[in-house]
């Protein structure tokens, strides 16, 4: 990566620059997104839940790939300008939501990452961030998943986290007791199989939650818009197209109706990675989400 850079390190100061809301202004991309201290926006009882994704200008985040028993995230999307976002946005996270898949490409060894926080030096910083707030090194996790197909070795090196799994109240007992037996949480949040995200978030709020990060995939979002629970859309879309028949978008899952109308709230471009490309890294907030008629945003509001 870097044509024309001298290194990585120079790379990741090369700023953005603000295009909305006006002025326009360039700004560092390290702390762009730790400056929105998501954590002081939840409250006791009321957590603030945010979700972020990278996707193609043809909407691709996930692409199947030949060697690959699973779709993956495209590794022409993938950069560490966008990498580096994803992290100051889980160093917010007092709980992770992922998914069993998750997991279960981790088996294959077909996972993007170990789960944020990266355990790089370059996210010290982001590590400091979290200590000076009082919470935890690490973000708790919680996984939905309806098949309770998680490969319990796999959670092996989250074990200093409290780990959950979340799933629906007719889930298969007989995986739910081997769960429990091995130390893990099990709520129940949903009829059927499926969990509800509201029931999810209730049960999570109970259990003191804050700020919580879905980092899964499109089924996992789908179903929290379809419960209108996502107060924050951070979405990093790369100013590229790239073409293919078996891939994902952002949600799947029945229609959502009324569409999800989603307000501007800030919007950077950062013309250094991918390279040749570039990308806009672009906040939405529901529609609905304050008063439904909120003005702009003031500069000073969003960087
Ligand atoms: N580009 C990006 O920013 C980005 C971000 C995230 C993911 N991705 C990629 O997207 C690809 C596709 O992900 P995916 O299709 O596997 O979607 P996903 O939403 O991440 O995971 C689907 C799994 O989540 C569980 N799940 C979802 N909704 C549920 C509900 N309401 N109740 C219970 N369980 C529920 C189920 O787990 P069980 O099967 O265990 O029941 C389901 O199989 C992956 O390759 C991933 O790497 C890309």
């Amino acid at each position: 990566m870097g044509v024309g850079y001298q290194g990585m390190s120079e790379l990741m100061q090369m700023p953005v620059t603000r295009l909305f809301p006006s002025p326009q202004r360039d700004f560092p991309l390290e702390g762009l997104y730790l400056d929105h201290d998501l954590y002081s926006k939840g409250h006791t009882g009321k957590p603030f839940v945010y979700s972020n994704f990278i996707t193609s200008l043809d909407g691709r985040i996930a692409i199947a790939s030949e060697a690959r028993a699973t779709h993956v995230v495209p590794t022409a999307t993938t950069n560490p300008r966008d990498w580096r976002l994803y992290q100051e946005l889980a160093g917010q996270a007092d709980l992770l939501v992922t998914s069993g898949r998750y997991f279960r490409q981790s088996l294959l060894g077909e996972a993007q990452d170990e789960l944020p926080l990266g355990s790089r030096q370059a996210f010290d910083d982001i590590r400091e961030w979290r200590s000076a707030r009082g919470l935890a090194q690490q973000p708790d996790i919680a996984i939905m998943s309806s098949s309770l197909k998680i490969p319990l070795a796999t959670l092996d090196p989250y074990r200093a986290r409290r780990i959950y799994v979340v799933t629906g109240e007719e889930a298969d007992p007989g995986r739910v007791a081997t769960l429990q037996d091995n130390g893990i949480v099990v709520i129940r949040a949903g009829s059927g199989i499926k969990v509800n995200g509201r029931r999810m978030l209730d049960e999570l709020a109970r259990h003191g939650y804050r700020s919580i990060y879905a980092i899964a995939g499109p089924a996992v979002f789908h179903t929290l818009l379809q419960s209108r629970i996502v107060d924050r859309l951070y979405l990093t879309i790369t100013q590229q197209i790239l073409g293919g028949d078996s891939y994902d978008t952002l949600s799947r899952g029945e229609l959502l109706e009324p569409a999800r109308g989603m307000r501007l709230i800030g919007l950077c471009h950062d013309p250094h990675a991918p390279i040749d490309a570039g990308q806009l890294l672009a906040i939405f907030e529901p529609h609905n989400h304050t008063t439904g008629s909120r003005a702009s945003p003031a500069p000073q509001d969003i960087p």
